[in-house]
């Protein structure tokens, strides 16, 4: 299917703008170009995970603090907002070193990849949200990631210090870095891209 509704239009267009930020690592720069790029062709399976999960429910309060700002980040969390009935929703319940409850604590949006509001398997373009005081546990995968942090929180890469990049700042992940990410007294939110074909 290669109608791409506008709400998607939206947000790939501020994200993409996003992950061009001076704030990012020029790695990170040049994975979310390459992810960009193959957005320029719209493709969706149709498929949709829209079950729900408790974290769910903080999306509200999450984007509340700068969903009316005129900005990039303001319109990217009325993007996701306007997006929330087609996102495809996941959670992770594998890896070390997460905080209690850290799986009822977080869950991930995709918009574009498998499940998401336009399902495809080349890219990967979401977001992330924890409640306040959560450790997500230490993780890697294969495809090359750069996330961009929307709230105050902190990374952690390669069992390293623990970073706060400042908003709008993120990291780079190469393949299959190992790495973490955490909140503070408010709820987290950090935007994510990956290449995800195996061998590009
Ligand atoms: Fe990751």
């Amino acid at each position: 299917m290669n109608h791409r509704p506008e709400n998607v239009t939206a947000f790939i267009a501020i994200a993409e703008k996003l992950f061009q930020a001076e704030k990012l690592p020029e790695a990170g720069r040049q994975v979310a170009a390459r992810v960009f790029e193959r957005l320029r062709t719209p493709s969706d399976d149709g498929a949709r995970h829209r079950t729900r999960y408790p974290a769910c429910e903080w999306l509200d309060a999450t984007l509340a603090p700068f969903i009316d700002d005129d900005t990039s980040f303001g319109a990217a969390a009325r993007a996701i907002k306007a997006l929330e009935p087609d996102l495809g929703w996941s959670r992770r319940s594998s890896g070390v070193n997460g905080s209690d409850g850290y799986i009822e604590a977080h869950v991930h949006g995709m918009i574009c990849g498998p499940g998401g509001a336009e399902s495809r398997y080349d890219v990967q373009l979401g977001f992330s949200l924890m409640l306040p005081h959560t450790r997500y546990p230490d993780h890697s995968h294969p495809p090359e990631e750069a996330y961009v942090l929307f709230t105050p929180g902190a990374f952690r890469q390669n069992g390293g210090e623990w970073r706060d990049p400042g908003i709008g700042g993120g990291i780079h992940n190469v393949r299959n870095n190992p790495h973490a990410m955490r909140s503070g007294d408010v709820p987290f939110l950090a935007i994510w891209c990956l290449l995800t074909r195996e061998g590009d």
